[in-house]
């Protein structure tokens, strides 16, 4: 029986995991989701046209591929549609390669309607949600109330979805939520909720399975399975910056809860970081930087959110954060992404420890949210030299060899590879 390989994020998302997986697809059978759900923007580049994913596999392009949604994702289904469509419009047919999990469960229209009513009540402690659904949903799902694809074809199933609503617009009423006001996509719920209706029929169409037989029979086969992260390690449930999170396990453990795997059965686990860092929503961001290096930093990275096109917030790399990220998901291999955004910088910073209340530490503290937390920072000289057209990891410059080697003692961990551009064929392995 072979094992299951990992890829996530070890930052707090937007390392360029859609992509990173898009190269590494080839050496694989199968390509799982194991949590999340549409909140995930994974954007894929190649031969000149971007694409981003959001609840489908990023192995979907290769058509010679598995793609499965595990029992862990969290389905839309207008929005699963939108997407299908979408890649049909590039001559991807997903009916013969995707398969999904009958334990997923589903994000109802109420549930987006939810997200907005507790971001609403929470007024300036908001956490700067997607808004489409996932805390109401993963909430439902706890509380043992939610509705799984599989349940979509039970005859009590119109029944389960108007309790499950009428919950929620009770709820809504509660807080003091205005219901007739809030829009999806311009619609009114009833309107949303017709074409959510709609799209459960494409949903149909594909293949439900009994996900956690179907990888493990995979395993057993001895096809090659990659795990596909979405959000990132410190958006995690329990180990991220809580509440300033997203409502599931982002980590390594997150692929057995959310496939169906046994822990014996992970094998490599590969970890995506930039090479600087960014945040999209609230919460605590230690080496956030507010000046011209950060503006550079995100207009030179593009860096605005693929799912709600929200500006992220940028800063230096943030080592403490990563060795964190390296011990909670055992790491096996880095990829570092996006150094060429800051090919003009005189000077790169990193974040090797924190100062909080003039001590250093090493650890992520518990009250990170509350405490101010210096970065502790070293300076390294910019490489100032355009990395476009380099072909190999060792003709890179080599102040940017000597800032990556940095990375690799500070985490213990071995790169595996650097992405170059967002082009498929600019990783360079190691
Ligand atoms: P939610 O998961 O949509 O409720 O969002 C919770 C927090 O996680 C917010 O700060 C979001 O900006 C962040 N978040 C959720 N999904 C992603 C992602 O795929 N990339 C980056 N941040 C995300």
């Amino acid at each position: 029986m072979t094992k299951i390989d990992v890829l996530l994020g070890l930052q707090w998302g937007d390392e360029g995991k859609g992509k990173i997986v898009d190269v590494l697809t080839p050496a694989y059978d199968v390509v799982a989701r194991f949590q999340g759900g549409p909140n995930a923007g994974h954007t894929l580049e190649f031969n000149g046209m971007k694409h981003v994913l959001h609840i489908i596999p990023s192995g979907i392009f290769h058509q010679d591929k598995l793609n499965l949604i595990g029992n862990g994702v969290l389905i839309e289904p207008r929005i699963f549609r939108q997407e299908i469509e979408g890649i049909a419009e590039k001559g991807v047919d997903a009916t013969k390669n995707l398969f999904v999990s009958k334990k997923a469960h589903l994000i109802l229209p109420t549930h987006r309607m939810m997200d907005a009513a507790n971001e609403q009540a929470k007024g300036n402690s908001k956490i700067g949600s997607t808004l489409k659904g996932i805390g109401p949903a993963y909430t439902d799902k706890i509380a043992r109330n939610g509705i799984r694809v599989g349940d979509t074809l039970a005859s009590d199933f119109r029944e389960r979805y108007e309790l499950l609503k009428v919950q929620h617009l009770r709820m809504a009423q509660t807080l003091g939520f205005d219901v007739a006001a809030f829009r999806i996509d311009g619609m009114t719920l009833d309107e949303y909720e017709n074409v959510w209706m709609e799209s459960l029929e494409t949903l149909k169409r594909f293949r439900f399975v009994n996900s956690e037989y179907f990888i493990n029979q995979c395993l057993r086969e001895d096809k090659k399975v990659l795990a596909e992260g979405a959000q990132a390690m410190m958006l995690d449930i329990d180990f991220g910056t809580y509440p300033f999170v997203t409502s599931s396990n982002t980590i390594t453990a997150g692929v057995c809860t959310g496939l169906g795997v046994a822990p014996t059965a992970i094998g490599k686990v590969m970890g995506i970081t930039k090479a600087y860092c960014t945040r999209v929503g609230a919460g605590p961001f230690p080496t956030e930087l507010f000046d011209e290096t950060g503006r550079r930093l995100c207009e030179l990275g593009h860096e605005y959110g693929a799912t709600t096109g929200r500006p992220r917030r940028c800063g230096w790399i943030d080592l403490p954060a990563l060795r964190y990220a390296c011990m909670i998901n055992g790491v096996t291999e880095l990829y570092v992404t996006k150094p060429d955004v800051m090919n003009d910088f005189d000077t790169v910073c990193m974040c090797t420890s924190y100062e909080i209340e003039g001590r250093r530490t090493d650890e992520i503290p518990f009250e990170y949210n509350t405490v101010q937390i210096d970065p502790v920072l070293t300076s390294f000289e910019g490489w100032k030299q355009e990395l476009q057209g380099i072909t190999e990891y060792g003709k890179l410059p080599e102040k940017l060899q000597r800032y990556l080697a940095a990375i690799e003692e500070q985490t213990g961990v071995r790169i595996a590879a650097v992405s170059i551009s967002p082009d498929r064929k600019d990783v360079l392995f190691k």
